[in-house]
This record gives structure tokens, C-alpha cells and sequence, in this order.
């Protein structure tokens, strides 16, 4: 199989490490792995200190699985296969499709939803953000999109880049438009719990909803643990998940002992991580709904519901990714294009997840503003 490049990833790879100020990270700032620890019980430090670090269970720890499943309402810890979030989303798509297979998938989207799909000779049919004002996803329209072949739909909420997250009764339509046809729904549930702008997170994840839903979700978003490089997989479908274990076989076989016993304590305290980062996600936006009031003339800013990041438009001249290009380049800002997104080129994603969000803002701001008059700008 050949992968086109996943562009997201390959910009991020350009300037993530290179450059000084992000302003459009997804993910939230990294916990300190001593601040992980002071929050484990007893029980789990002495676990941590004796810890071997031989191969582990390729489904992931027992340990690890049980506090996965207290996460959930029907969902026990054989209903769950651990591994890196993309490594998940390769192996299923690997598993359910074949050529010629049609996929829905929401666009914007996390390039790799839809990419591997395509690669293995499916064809997508994207089921398109509008904006109303703010971003939404019309439930109608994804049911007008199923044709015979559809062999998965692939859904992301909170979802990255807009932010939109459906409420109870919009995603209990989605549901049923993929249990009506017997279609497995993937739900990507990276950013799960991240709700905020007076929203309460009522989504109940697909895998309790339906017995071919398939939820994702992890420690990078959520917890602020990227580097922990865990997710994983639950479903009622049994047979999908010991043919995905089997398929890790070719992968990483089994998880690293370490992220795994940093992972369950992440879980075991998710009710305080996942607050302090809302906190943090809240406070930035309200920064940047201020900046955009004092800068119409720049962009848009249609309001995310939950996750960590916004699609804002670009009222200048410019396309998006010479726009990203000059600024990174003059400044040490990193701005995502939607170029990056197959999303036409007036678009960028902004971040809220990182703690010097303020800082960054303000240089933004000096450097946009020094550019007014600039027949770039209008
Ligand atoms: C919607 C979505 N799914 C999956 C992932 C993959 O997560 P990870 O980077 O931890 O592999 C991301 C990362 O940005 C994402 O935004």
C-alpha cells in the first residue's frame, strides 16, 4: 500500500521543533511525568518502582484495561484493544475495508481518517462542515450520503479542527443512521471530555451505543500526554477487536510497560487532569475572542463547542499557507494552513491548549497589526 504524505503531520515535523511559538497545537500542554506520579496511590508507585519491563499483553495490562473500562457504561476490559491512536486507526481500516469499499468521513478531518481508506482503494465521501453560524455538522446529510457499498462511516467529535461537537439528540441520529444500515461507525473520541463554552459533555461514546460502534480515545488530547503514545479501541464487537490484536502482531506488539502504568494513573485521576485542561482551553479563548473583536478586519471566529482547537477564516488577501509561511518565518509563530487540511486555503486552526497561549497571542497580535494598511492584508 503507498501512503500519500499526511500533510498535518509533515508541517508540524517542518517547524513543531524548530520554531519558538505555537499557536495551533491540538494537544494540551505535556504533564510533567513527576506530576503524573505524585498523583498515583500507593499502590500504583509501588507498582511503577518495581515495575519489569519485559513484552507486555498485546491487548494492553489488565491493569490498564480496568481503568479504561470504568471510563465507559457497558464496556468491560475484554472489550478493548490498547496501542498508539494511529497504529488503531491503520489496523481497523485494514481490517473492515477492501477496494473498491465506499467510507464517510467528515471534512474537514485528521487526515489519517480518510487517507488510509483511500490508499486502500476505497472511495470517500466526505460529509462536509457548513457553518451556521458556527461550524455544524448536519446529521441529515450524512444519512443522504450512504450508497450501498458503504462500508464505514468515520466520525470525530469534539472534532478537530472546528470544535463542534453534536448535542444529545444530533448524535443520536448519527448513531442510528449507521445502526439502521448495519454499518460499523468509527467514533475518533480523541478529544473526549474537552466541552466547554457552557456545554456539559453529554456525548455517551458510540462503543456504549451500539454493538458495531467503535470508540477511540487516548491520552494525548484529553490528559495533555502525547508523548505517552497510548489509545485504544472499545467496542461490543468482539471478533474485530482479537483480529485487531492479531494485526498489532505486525506492528509494535505489545505497548511499553511505563506508558501503561502512567496511563492508569492518568485515568484514575482524569476528573482532575482533564478539568485543569478545560481551565486552561477556557481562559484562552476568551483571550482570543477579545483579540478577534479588536481585529475584525483579520479573521472570523466561529466558536468551538468542546475540544482544543478553532477553524477561524482569514479576511486578508493572502492564501492561508504563504499567510503561515512569511509569519513563521518573520516571527517564530506557527500557524496550521488549511491548506494542510485539503480544506481550501482561507482557513487556520488555533490552538488553546498550551499555557502560553497569552504570550504567543500577544506577538501575534503586534505582528498582524504592524501589517494593517499592507495590501496583503484587505
Ligand atoms: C482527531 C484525531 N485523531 C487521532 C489523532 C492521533 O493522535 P496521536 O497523535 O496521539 O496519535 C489526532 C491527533 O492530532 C487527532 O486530532
Amino acid at each position: 500500500m503507498k501512503l500519500k504524505d499526511f500533510a498535518i503531520e509533515r508541517y508540524f515535523a517542518k517547524y513543531e521543533f524548530e520554531t519558538e511559538y505555537l499557536l495551533s497545537c491540538s494537544d494540551c500542554d505535556g504533564l510533567s511525568k513527576e506530576y503524573l506520579l505524585s498523583l498515583g496511590s500507593p499502590g500504583e508507585i509501588r507498582y511503577w518502582e518495581s515495575l519489569e519491563l519485559g513484552y507486555n499483553d498485546t491487548r494492553g495490562s489488565h491493569m490498564l484495561r480496568d481503568a479504561i473500562a470504568r471510563h465507559y457504561q457497558t464496556i468491560g476490559n475484554g472489550n478493548i484493544v490498547v496501542s498508539s491512536p494511529g497504529e488503531a486507526n491503520f489496523i481497523l481500516m485494514n481490517l473492515l475495508l477492501e477496494k473498491g469499499d465506499n467510507v464517510i468521513c467528515m471534512s474537514p478531518a485528521y487526515q489519517s481518517l480518510y487517507q488510509v481508506a483511500e490508499s486502500i482503494g476505497c472511495s470517500v465521501s466526505f460529509w462536509s462542515a457548513e457553518r451556521n453560524p458556527d461550524w455544524y455538522f448536519d446529521p441529515e446529510r450524512l444519512r443522504e450520503l450512504i450508497i450501498p457499498s458503504t462500508k464505514l462511516i468515520i466520525v470525530n467529535f469534539p472534532h478537530n479542527p472546528t470544535g463542534f461537537v453534536p448535542d444529545r439528540d444530533e448524535w443520536e441520529m448519527i448513531v442510528k443512521t449507521a445502526a439502521d444500515n448495519g454499518i460499523v461507525l468509527f467514533s475518533d473520541e480523541m478529544y473526549r471530555g474537552l466541552v466547554h463554552n457552557g456545554h456539559v459533555d453529554k456525548t455517551v461514546p458510540a462503543c456504549d451505543l451500539y454493538e458495531n460502534g467503535v470508540s477511540l480515545w487516548g491520552m494525548s488530547k484529553s490528559f495533555g500526554l502525547a508523548g505517552l503514545r497510548t489509545g485504544w479501541l472499545a467496542s461490543h464487537n468482539i471478533k474485530l477487536l482479537d483480529q485487531a490484536e492479531a494485526f498489532k502482531d505486525y506492528l509494535s506488539i505489545c505497548n511499553s510497560p511505563l506508558n501503561e502504568t502512567l496511563s492508569t494513573i492518568a485515568l484514575n485521576n482524569s476528573k482532575r487532569i482533564i478539568a485543569g485542561n478545560i481551565e486552561k482551553i477556557k481562559r484562552n479563548l476568551e483571550l482570543f475572542r477579545q483579540f478577534q473583536e479588536r481585529n475584525r478586519w483579520f479573521c472570523d471566529f466561529p466558536e468551538p463547542i468542546g475540544g482544543s482547537t478553532a477553524f477561524i477564516r482569514l479576511l486578508i488577501r493572502e492564501p492561508a499557507m504563504e499567510f503561515a509561511e512569511k509569519l513563521v518565518k518573520e516571527t517564530g509563530i506557527m500557524l496550521l494552513p488549511s491548506e494542510t487540511f485539503n480544506y481550501g486555503k482561507k482557513h487556520v486552526r488555533i490552538g488553546f491548549g498550551r499555557e502560553n497561549f497569552p504570550e504567543v497571542l500577544d506577538k501575534f497580535e503586534k505582528y498582524i497589526r504592524g501589517k494593517t494598511g499592507n495590501a496583503l492584508n484587505r
